[in-house]
């Protein structure tokens, strides 16, 4: 089950007062990329796109959390909603490599039940979709892979996992462009501009 176009959009805007930030804008250029790419490949219907997309960060409403904390906290907010088509995407869109994140024993109980959630889990093409529009999607507009590779682990350290998530991405582009007969690029609005911004990295505290 899911929200409507406008419930998620509400959702963000109570989110917005919880926990102000960037994600928020994120939030939005994600649902607007998986929308978009969605129009063009046969079998993924936009709408859901577009609404798993606006939500999937959702877990955030709770403050400024750690990834496996606002992975459970979207998971559970979702299904007490009901929406349990979000509340996958919410777990699985951190995880690009699905089973293959866990290679460590999880410490604490929401990465525990994360791990046990993915790992019965089969990646399907609206999880390949939001993942690869986590890393298309900023605040401030649409960005190359690349770049957005970059930001990310200036903020948040590198492990190997990342190239591994890395290359994965990088597959998951060509696969959805196989599908849609265009570059991923092309139904991004203002990429070729907003790719070459470098804003400074937003610090807790400041509202945008
Ligand atoms: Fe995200």
């Amino acid at each position: 089950m899911l929200p409507t176009i406008e419930e998620a959009k509400k959702e963000l805007e109570i989110a917005s007062k919880l926990n102000p930030g960037p994600w928020i804008k994120h939030s939005l250029n994600v649902g607007i990329a998986a929308k978009n790419i969605a129009q063009k490949v046969p079998d993924l219907d936009e709408t859901k796109a577009y609404i798993v997309g606006m939500l999937h960060d959702i877990g955030r409403r709770v403050g400024i959390v750690s990834i496996p904390k606002h992975v459970y906290e979207g998971y559970v907010y979702s299904m007490k909603k009901g929406w349990d088509e979000v509340a996958r995407i919410c777990m699985t869109h951190s995880y690009p490599l699905m089973q293959d994140e866990f290679t460590y024993i999880p410490e604490t109980e929401e990465e525990k039940i994360i791990k046990e959630y993915i790992s019965t889990c089969q990646a399907d093409d609206y999880d390949r979709l939001i993942q690869i529009c986590d890393a298309l999607a900023t605040d401030y507009g649409f960005v190359i892979l690349e770049k957005r590779f970059v930001d990310v682990t200036r903020r948040y350290g590198i492990m190997e996992t990342y190239i591994k998530g890395w290359d994965i991405t990088f597959h998951n582009k060509e696969y959805f462009e196989e599908k849609m007969d265009c570059p991923i690029y092309d139904v991004l609005p203002g990429i070729g501009k907003t790719t070459l911004l470098c804003p400074p990295p937003w610090k807790p505290g400041q509202s945008k």
